[in-house]
């Protein structure tokens, strides 16, 4: 029987492939690795919950009329008649988590600064850069209103893609405003689209209904020329909402972080008030990719049964990320090098060979052999494919004389060593060496 990986998802194997969103994993644990380093220099800590959670943690947070819950959810009934969900996004599941730990109490270090990596689930339509299981790395911050949060949140997005040595993106913001603001704004919006129901798209259309707010994000092409001159959230701000903006404004221009504004820029999940952003590329094709987006949720935990709590946070898309990086033709610094490569000889020194690779190991270092049994050239091409470091040559020969010829693949130069040398001080020879 014939199986292949389900539509949308993808294998994320040690090689690079020339298929299409192919990356080796090395890459990929690059990128979580600069990702720890530059979270760890922020206070964030991990988080990892289910993959899967009750429907309605996602259905009521991120909005019954969102794309995400409408269309693009995974959920099943279990076995025992649970709805539930693949999870779409982090947010509302490591909410969920921080009132059902109590996360809140003032045992707890507040703000809570949380991050967390792994697979999301939505059921799109795949093609470059959208897949049904892609994997997000994710950052929550519950306990603050101050806007020195929102940005210090966005300079951490913003370093990290520095790290990554990305040139191409620009920073997005926009901002929602407070709950009062926004409701002023939506029936200002829905004054102004009425009269052209008929002309806009169905599913604008329909939201002109639901979610007015989502028409100013439609990409079609009708509703792009209605929607530009629609009013704009910024006149409808009211003062405490328009002083959170201008404080954030002025805090980005601080620390020398440039940005543009986007006030038709709305986001696509309905918990988001206030300050909300995106980081996009430019790098691929001519459309402008969007790798990062996030924004404050003010009354997500107590949507959640928890008591008032701030929240600020962002995820990001590491396929997209993988694709922009490759379109910018950053090289990665992620393969781990091999320190030695054993070229066994016969099978007579196959148990020496075991035991040689095994004490270099565990003297720290990297080690592989041949366990094929395969002709010397063959192994030396091997070594040379695997960019090893240093050689190591063992024979009949070598054995019974207790040593072994060790070259450093560059230079070329070689040494004969004692056995035991090998066993007892390897970073001697290591040194010696390179
Ligand atoms: P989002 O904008 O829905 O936000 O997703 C964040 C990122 O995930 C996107 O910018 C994109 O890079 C990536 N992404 C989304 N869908 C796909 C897909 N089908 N295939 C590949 N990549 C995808 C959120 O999920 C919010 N939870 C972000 C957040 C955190 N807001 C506050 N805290």
């Amino acid at each position: 029987m014939k199986l292949q990986r389900p539509k949308g998802t993808n294998d994320i194997l040690p090689i690079e492939l020339k298929e299409k969103e192919q990356f080796k994993s090395s890459d990929w644990q690059h990128v979580e690795q600069v990702a720890r380093s530059v979270f760890a220099d922020y206070q964030y800590q991990e988080i990892r919950t289910p993959i899967f959670e009750n429907y309605e943690v996602f259905s009521r947070a991120v909005g019954d009329t969102s794309d995400i819950v409408s269309k693009e959810m995974y959920d099943f009934y279990d076995k025992g008649n649970r709805h539930i969900s693949l999870r779409p996004e982090g947010t509302a599941a490591v909410v969920r988590a921080y009132v059902e730990h109590k996360l809140f109490a003032p045992e707890h270090i507040s703000p809570t600064k949380l991050f967390y990596q792994g697979p999301m689930f939505r059921f799109e339509r795949p093609q470059a850069g959208r897949s049904r299981q892609f994997h997000q790395i994710g950052v929550e911050c519950f306990g603050s209103v101050n806007p020195a949060t929102d940005v210090e949140s966005i300079a951490m997005a913003m370093r990290f893609f520095d790290q990554l040595g990305l040139k191409r993106i620009t920073l997005v913001i926009n901002t929602l405003g407070d709950k009062s603001s926004r409701e002023t704004f939506r029936q200002a919006l829905i004054d102004y689209l009425l009269p052209f129901k008929d002309e806009l798209s169905e599913d604008s259309a329909s939201r002109l209904a639901k979610n007015p707010l989502r028409v100013l994000d439609s990409k079609d092409k009708r509703d792009i020329a209605i929607v530009a001159n629609a009013p704009s959230i910024l006149d409808y701000l009211n003062e405490a909402s328009q002083a959170h903006f201008e404080a954030v404004k002025t805090m980005l221009e601080a620390l020398n972080i440039p940005y543009v504004i986007d006030s038709n820029m709305v986001r696509g999940l309905d918990y988001y008030n206030h300050t909300i952003f995106e980081v996009t590329s430019d790098a691929i094709g001519n459309a402008k990719t969007t790798i990062c987006g996030g924004g404050r949720y003010d009354g997500l935990v107590e949507y959640f049964d928890g008591p008032k709590t701030a929240g600020f946070g962002f995820a990001l898309g590491v396929e997209r990320l993988l694709l922009t990086l490759k379109a910018e033709e950053i090289k990665l610094a992620s393969n781990l090098p091999l320190n030695v490569y054993l070229v066994a000889l016969g099978e007579s020194v196959n148990v020496a060979a075991l035991q040689i690779v095994q004490a270099i190991r565990n003297q720290g270092f990297s080690a592989e052999r041949d366990v094929l049994n395969r002709k010397a050239k063959a192994q030396f091409k091997t070594a040379d494919k695997l960019n090893s470091e240093l050689i190591a040559t063992l024979g009949e020969d070598e054995l019974n004389q207790s040593v072994i010829k060790i070259k450093n693949a560059k230079t070329r130069e070689e040494r004969a060593y004692p056995l035991n040398q090998v066993y007892q001080d390897f970073a001697l020879i290591y040194d010696e060496l390179i």
